[in-house]
């Protein structure tokens, strides 16, 4: 099974998101798993591996192992590395559905095996959970976060973000993925295998609030939906014109300069321990 077109792709406006994030902010349900400074953990989809090497710098003696298949992004990966002087992590060019694991932290590894955001993009995620599993040693965990477009929330009211979050969903399921992935990921993990018992779900929210915080999510999505993949997707799906789109943005650059706006974004998460 192929992975599918990365909806988003990787613009500087993507990017800017993804680079935002740490261990703190967006893998809290990981943290009480990290106390063991020797783990091998592979980061699966690790976009330009700020989390990555977040994680690398809490286990100074393991291995950060971190894959995605877009070589551009890799290579932000590795740069950003350096800056910050982790050398415990590696990045690699691969694809969770055609990875051959690098020798001696192969199959049945990895400690943690981790995806941030990332099987809401895929269109077989229960096959990629099943890879994942298998790449995990028994008394491992694997650990899966992802959100939940359909629990997307905000003040104040703007028919123009009902808009935008019903376009966006529909671009999304038109390729195939889903977007509302976050509220089943311990469905999923129950059909790649693993008990109820052995699954922990949890809940955490990204807010954005304060005027530093509205200005950056606001404008990174008044940018995207007009600069990146997702707006040649809208386009040539059928679903949405240019001029659509322009309004959309123009959306972003109100709810930005709202003092009272406040956006809620929740994540599903689950820890799932192989036995
Ligand atoms: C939303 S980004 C998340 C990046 C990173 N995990 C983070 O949270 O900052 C999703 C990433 O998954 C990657 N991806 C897409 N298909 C994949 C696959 N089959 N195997 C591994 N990674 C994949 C994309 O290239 C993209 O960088």
């Amino acid at each position: 099974m192929s992975s599918g077109p990365y909806l988003h792709g990787h613009h500087a406006s993507v990017l800017r998101s993804h680079a935002w994030r740490t261990v703190e902010n967006s893998c809290p349900h990981l943290i009480p798993y990290l106390d063991n400074p020797s783990l091998k953990i592979l980061d699966v989809g690790c976009g330009p591996g700020t989390i990555t090497v977040d994680l690398a710098s809490r286990i100074p003696q393991g291995l950060v192992v971190a894959i995605d298949p877009s070589a551009d992004v890799i290579e932000k990966a590795r740069k950003h590395a350096a800056e910050k002087g982790v050398t415990n992590v590696r990045f690699e060019v691969g694809d969770i559905f055609h990875w051959n694991a690098l020798e001696g932290v192969g199959e049945g590894g990895f400690d943690v095996v981790h995806a941030h955001q990332v099987l809401q993009h895929l269109q077989d995620p229960l096959g990629a959970l099943r890879e994942m599993k298998k790449l995990t040693k028994v008394g491992g965990i694997v650990a899966i976060r992802d959100v939940d477009y359909s629990a997307m929330n905000w003040y104040p009211e703007h028919d123009g973000m009902r808009k935008w979050l019903h376009l966006y969903m529909a671009v999304a399921k038109g390729i195939k993925c889903d977007p509302n992935i976050g509220k089943r990921l311990h469905a999923i993990a129950m059909e790649a295998g693993f008990p109820r018992s052995d699954i922990e779900a949890s809940v955490a929210a990204w807010t954005f609030s304060t005027p530093e915080e509205r200005e950056w999510w606001c404008s990174l999505w008044a940018e995207r939906t007009v600069q990146s993949e997702f707006k040649h997707k809208a386009i040539e799906s059928g679903l949405a014109t240019e001029k659509d789109l322009q309004e959309i943005a123009q959306t972003w650059r109100e709810m930005e300069r709202k003092e009272d706006g406040w956006f809620a974004v929740i994540n599903g998460q689950v820890i799932c321990h192989v036995k």
